[in-house]
């Protein structure tokens, strides 16, 4: 069974103090968890964490049957001149598929994302939260053992991030597991289990305290 298992993580940079410590994960394929906390919480660290990119500090990641790790950052990077098609379609070209089965099935992907509209628009030409979602669907279309999304609504104003938290659960599939980081509310709603850093700082709780 395909899972990420974090076993009493913790984690510090030289100059950060702990940022989070005592933090057990169990991640399997079919949900999409989100990954809150304030700004410099941690957030984009344990995903690095959870790729195997970074090591933690204290504790460890088990990662069962991943080969395969996909990336969604908050800016979305396209090829200019292509269109928003192309970019989902040479994805699924890229693991073998034929061209007009993969061109299809990319059709139906970007349906879903609400993209129909735009297939055949240059990426240059997309609004910020139509490229957005045009790097999920191209996720999706990857179908990576492991898909980490980071800050997917950052650099989008309120109505257009609303697009993109529309669409989240659908980057949920049976094969992948997929983490999303945000401290977006809207993005968390959006997703169908969290995971507060908030509740791992060792001086959050010692502040509880007090
Ligand atoms: N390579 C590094 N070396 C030193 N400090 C780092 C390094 N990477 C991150 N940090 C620090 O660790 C803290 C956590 O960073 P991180 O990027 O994981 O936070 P975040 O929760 O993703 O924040 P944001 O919501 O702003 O994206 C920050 O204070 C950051 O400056
Ligand atoms: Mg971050």
């Amino acid at each position: 069974m395909r899972a990420v298992l974090g076993h009493d993580l913790g984690h510090s940079f030289p100059g950060t103090g702990e940022l989070f410590t005592g933090l057990d994960l169990e991640i399997v394929p079919g949900e999409v968890v989100a990954l809150v906390g304030p700004s410099g919480s941690g957030k984009s660290t344990l995903l690095s964490i959870i790729a195997g990119w970074e090591q933690p500090r204290a504790g460890r990641v088990e990662r069962r049957g991943i080969v395969t790790t996909g990336w969604v950052f908050q800016n979305p990077h396209g090829v200019a001149r292509r269109t928003a098609l192309d970019h989902v379609v040479l994805a699924l070209l890229a693991q073998g598929g034929r061209r007009r089965l993969s061109e299809e099935r990319a059709r139906r992907i970007m349906a879903s994302f609400n993209l129909e509209s735009v297939a055949q628009r240059p990426f240059r030409a997309l609004s910020g939260g139509e490229a957005q979602r045009l790097m999920l669907a191209r996720a999706v279309a990857l179908a990576p053992d492991l898909l980490l999304v980071d800050e997917p609504t950052a650099q989008l104003d309120m109505h257009t991030a609303a697009t993109v938290n529309e669409v989240l659960a659908k980057i949920a599939q049976d094969n992948s597991i997929v983490v999303v980081a945000t401290h977006d509310p809207h993005t968390r709603d959006a997703c169908s289990r969290v995971i507060d850093l908030a509740s791992y700082q060792a001086t959050g709780v010692e502040g509880a305290l007090a």
